[in-house]
């Protein structure tokens, strides 16, 4: 269970929290986060979310970078090394598995960010909300285009991937995250300032509790934030595994989860008084093509829109590809720590996998009609492979981890390993409270009000 030199660590405590919160932020914050406010009926989705991110993810992200960290293993190793001969593992694989498909729909989403630099910058994309509407469609709509994209975004993650572990992620993070968060600051404030913005404001900060009633928005809030903090999968627990003894494992948590919530916070601030600045604009109807209808009006009533414009998707497109690579390393390095395979050999088959999975989504925005309107369903492919993964497969995953960490494993030993070396973690009867108890019931609730609602 000791760490051997080969499997790569951090440079300090600051590179791990800048890695895992390049894996945490990304398209589910700027995205996802919007979209399922727009679907979620506003403020009310806004609270809920917080509460989750707040009350159960941050407990358990703590769980999973405590395990990573004690075992020194990928998700499979380590649920197997602390409770061995159960099937405990499967956890881990269900991980695994999530990386896979996460990273199928995720990587078509991805591919439309890059593109949208070059639509954005060279005013390809412009004009009223309707022509932005209708270019949207026929861009997503072309099976080709949207194919190749995957293969480039899912091409430059192997690559990085192939990089090893400090030099790729950590650099790449270091140097564009704060030009992300100060570009995504500028625009918020643009935002606020267009006519009509006050409408959007209201419905992005001003709460209807009758909403409450309806489970949807649990499922989706709950699931959205497992997505947004890359929980419930083991991606962070491998970011974990690279840690140093001597960090503090509660104070990375905290940065990460502050970081991450603002950015997604951030990214509601410039949405919603854009999109409610354009008449008759309908926040339910907009699904995953929110944020490429609504922001290129943005750019288009800003001095230097162009530039803006550009700027904001490719910072979006790095944000993604830091993520992709957190995703992909999930995979990857169960494969060479339980196969023993070649990392080059990994890296190959789970890209290969990947894209074969993600040939529905990427074909399912017009190009391919039963990938578009999937018989029975009611929707396209890549939404529903959102929400079997973010709805289901994490918060399954962080339930079980929950209980692994709590019940299996034990408190005692898992603060033993957070307070490690005099670690700072606050009150620890409270996080004990939250990971026993809180965590598996609000998630064990929230699933079985999901399964009652969709069957
Ligand atoms: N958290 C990433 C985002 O918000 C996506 C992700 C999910 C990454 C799960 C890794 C694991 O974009």
């Amino acid at each position: 269970m000791s760490s051997t030199p080969s499997r790569g660590m951090w440079s300090s405590r600051a590179g791990f929290i800048l890695a895992a919160a390049g894996s945490a932020v990304g398209l589910g914050n700027i995205w996802g986060f919007p979209t399922q406010v727009g679907q979620g009926g506003g403020a009310t989705f806004v609270v809920v979310y917080l509460a989750c991110v707040f009350l159960i993810c941050a407990p358990l992200m703590v769980g999973e970078i405590a395990l990573g960290r004690r075992t020194r293993l990928s998700p499979v190793g380590a649920f197997a090394a602390l409770a061995p001969g159960r099937r405990w593992w499967l956890v881990g694989a269900l991980g695994v598995a999530a990386g896979v498909g996460i990273l199928s729909f995720y990587s078509v989403i991805a591919g439309w960010a890059v593109a949208y630099i070059w639509f954005a910058a060279t005013g390809a994309v412009s004009g009223g909300p309707d022509e932005i509407g209708r270019f949207f469609s026929e861009f997503t709509g072309n099976g080709v285009v949207s194919l190749a994209l995957v293969v480039l975004v899912i091409g430059t993650t192997a690559a990085v991937l192939l990089g090893g572990v400090r030099t790729g992620i950590e650099r790449v993070t270091k140097a564009l995250m704060p030009f992300l968060i100060l570009l995504l600051l500028a625009l918020a404030l643009r935002a606020v300032t267009l006519p009509g913005a006050g409408a959007g404001l209201a419905y992005y900060v001003s709460p209807d509790l009758s909403r409450l009633a309806d489970v949807g928005v649990f499922t989706s809030a709950l699931g959205q934030a497992f997505f947004s903090l890359s929980l419930g999968m083991g991606c962070i627990l491998t970011y974990g595994s690279y840690l140093g003894r001597e960090d503090s494992i509660a104070g990375s948590a905290l940065w990460i989860v502050a970081l991450d919530t603002s950015i997604a916070l951030l990214a509601g601030f410039i949405i919603f008084p854009v999109g409610f600045s354009i008449a008759g604009f309908d926040p339910t109807a907009s699904g995953p093509g929110l944020i490429f209808t609504v922001l290129p009006r943005l750019f288009a009533e800003m001095p230097g829109g162009h530039l803006f414009g550009g700027a904001f998707f490719l910072l979006l497109s790095v944000a993604a590809i830091t993520s992709t690579i957190s995703l992909l390393e999930v995979p990857v390095s169960h494969c060479v720590d339980a196969l023993g395979w070649s990392r080059t050999k990994a890296v190959a088959a789970v890209a290969g996998a990947v894209f074969v999975l993600a040939v529905p989504s990427a074909l399912g925005n017009g190009a391919v009609a039963v990938f578009t309107n999937v018989p029975g369903f009611g929707m396209g492919f890549l939404d529903l492979m959102v929400a079997a993964w973010n709805e289901f497969a994490l918060p399954v995953g962080g339930c079980l981890t929950a209980i692994f960490v709590g019940r299996v494993w034990g408190v005692d030993r898992a603060l033993e390993e957070l307070r490690a070396e005099g670690a700072w973690f606050p009150a620890p009867a409270f996080w004990t409270l939250l990971i026993r108890w809180a965590c598996p019931a609000a998630i064990a609730l929230v699933l079985v009000a999901w399964l009652a609602a969709t069957f």
